[in-house]
């Protein structure tokens, strides 16, 4: 995908792909969509798809993939050990990376288990340090008995800032955190590529660089996780100056050098279903290795379905094209630009996987502790037929011991865009139907919870309004508003 600049003067995404298979979606009238989100008990992961209109609840298993992609399924070697398929890929992932040990598994969680296993659980108490956690990887570090740290920029977490790569560590804090907490008790560092919680930032090379050298001076394991990194390839290449005539390749080759441990959901990177964990030291990587079987399935499938891995393969190999990954951070890039311009907040600089709305400034009648960010994605629902995702106080924890909720510290609205699945007139329906919410937002209330699960509540949790119907006023003025349109 590139900007194109338009006669008029205007730029705007091209598509460098066509659209050769379709599938059809519907947009219910907004008193159904009220009643749906009701009975999905105000929780977007509880939809039916059939309900949804425009499905940006994730990037996740849902991208579009090529025709290779589709061909190369077609291909698939079928064996419980030794497939043919499973060497392919191997070889792939082990060029892309260069690095030497290969481990699959059935999708990034999977990963995580397996990391947190052999990094964590040996080491009771013992801290991960990273950039900023992701939901399922701070559940396994926990299960583990390990906890978590975060030292992302100060700036990562402002809402709107300049910077290029919010995703960044601090290495001052990276070094403080070492100290107090000691060396041995550091079960690994992680590094998060186009940081999922904060709004798809990415993080530099350079700073890769910094953190990669500080953790081979204490001999402190570092991890990687490049589930987005497709994104942060893109990011790489076109705001850090030194790359801007370096291939994606050589790139992604550099980052393997920095690592020890690589590990990412190939739902994500590769646009299809799979995961696996890259390791560059021979001990660790045996240690890995036996847990395959007993969790994932055996060493040549580890939980994959053989037509996956081929699809897998070549899409790692697609990642390596400009086109195919620029598409999802230009087309983010253009919807923050149509809300920006209706006011709307958003996070900024536009990252990767989705566009971010500030739940906190959309809503700010809605304190933290009655989840703004899921009462807008439930808004957002109602107003548009478009399905977003909770990221905020919803998809944090209890504190086990007093019950009170843990704030957090973004209180997000995601709209993500998978690869290659919507149009540019679809972004400008989302942007229009926003803005309408935004003129209206006074008319969105509060959620409680009334069916809470302990763990992962965000998955499978339901919620009431607080207060008024507030989900009733709102259908009611889109009517006034739009009539009979949808
Ligand atoms: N790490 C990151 C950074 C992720 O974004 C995800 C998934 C995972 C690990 C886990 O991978 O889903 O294959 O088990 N993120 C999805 C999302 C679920 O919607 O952002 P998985």
């Amino acid at each position: 995908m590139s900007n194109v600049k338009m006669y008029s003067g205007e730029s705007i995404p091209l598509e460098m792909h066509k659209v050769r298979m379709v599938q059809k979606i519907n947009l219910l009238p907004v008193e159904e969509r009220k009643k749906t989100m009701a009975e999905a008990g105000h929780n977007t992961f509880l939809l039916k798809n059939r309900d949804v209109f425009l499905d940006m609840l994730t990037d996740s298993g849902v991208n579009a993939m090529s025709e290779n992609q589709y061909a190369a399924m077609m291909q698939a070697d079928d064996s419980y050990a030794g497939s043919e398929t499973y060497y392919r890929l191997e070889e792939t992932v082990q060029d892309i990376f260069g690095m030497p040990h290969f481990l699959p598994a059935h999708q990034g969680r999977a990963c995580e288990h397996i990391v947190a296993k052999v990094l964590v659980e040996p080491n009771p108490n013992s801290v991960a340090i990273m950039n900023y956690h992701f939901t399922t990887t701070k559940a396994h570090i926990g299960v583990c008995g390990g906890t978590i740290e975060e030292i992302v920029i100060d700036e990562g977490l402002n809402i709107t800032s300049e910077n290029p790569f919010k995703g960044n560590m601090s290495i001052d804090k990276l070094q403080e955190a070492i100290a107090r907490i000691g060396k041995n008790k550091v079960s690994f560092v992680r590094i998060e590529a186009g940081t999922n919680l904060i709004g798809g930032q990415p993080v530099s090379m350079a700073n890769m660089r910094e953190v990669s050298k500080v953790c081979r001076g204490y001999g402190i394991p570092l991890v990687y996780d490049a589930s987005l990194l497709a994104d942060n390839l893109y990011f790489i290449k076109i705001r850090e100056t030194e790359f801007k005539n370096v291939d994606i390749k050589t790139i992604t080759r550099e980052i393997g050098t920095l690592m020890d441990v690589i590990y990412f959901s190939a739902r994500k990177l590769g646009a299809s279903r799979g995961g696996g964990i890259l390791v560059s030291d021979d001990k660790i990587a045996m240690r890995m290795r036996e847990l395959i079987p007993l969790y994932e399935g055996f060493l040549t499938y580890g939980g994959m379905s053989v037509r996956e891995m081929e699809a897998f393969k070549v899409g790692l190999e697609e990642t390596l094209d400009m086109d195919v990954i620029s598409q999802t951070p230009i087309f983010v890039e253009a919807m923050c630009k149509e809300l920006i311009a209706k006011s709307i907040p958003v996070v900024t600089p536009p990252g990767g996987l989705g566009c971010h709305i500030d739940a906190k400034a959309f809503c700010e009648h809605i304190p933290q502790d009655q989840y703004t960010a899921g009462a807008l994605a439930s808004a957002a629902y109602i107003a548009s037929g478009v399905r977003g995702m909770e990221r905020g106080t919803m998809s944090e924890e209890r504190d086990k011991v007093t019950g009170i909720d843990k704030l957090a510290e973004m209180e997000l609205l995601r709209l993500a865009i998978p690869k290659r699945v919507f149009t540019l007139s679809q972004v400008k329906y989302v942007a229009d139907r926003l803005a309408w919410l935004y003129e209206n937002r006074q008319l969105i209330g509060g959620l409680k919870f009334v069916e809470e699960p302990s763990v992962l509540r965000f998955f499978f949790g339901r919620l009431a309004p607080v207060g008024n119907d507030w989900p009733a006023e709102l259908a009611k003025a889109f009517k006034r508003d739009f009539g009979d349109s949808l």
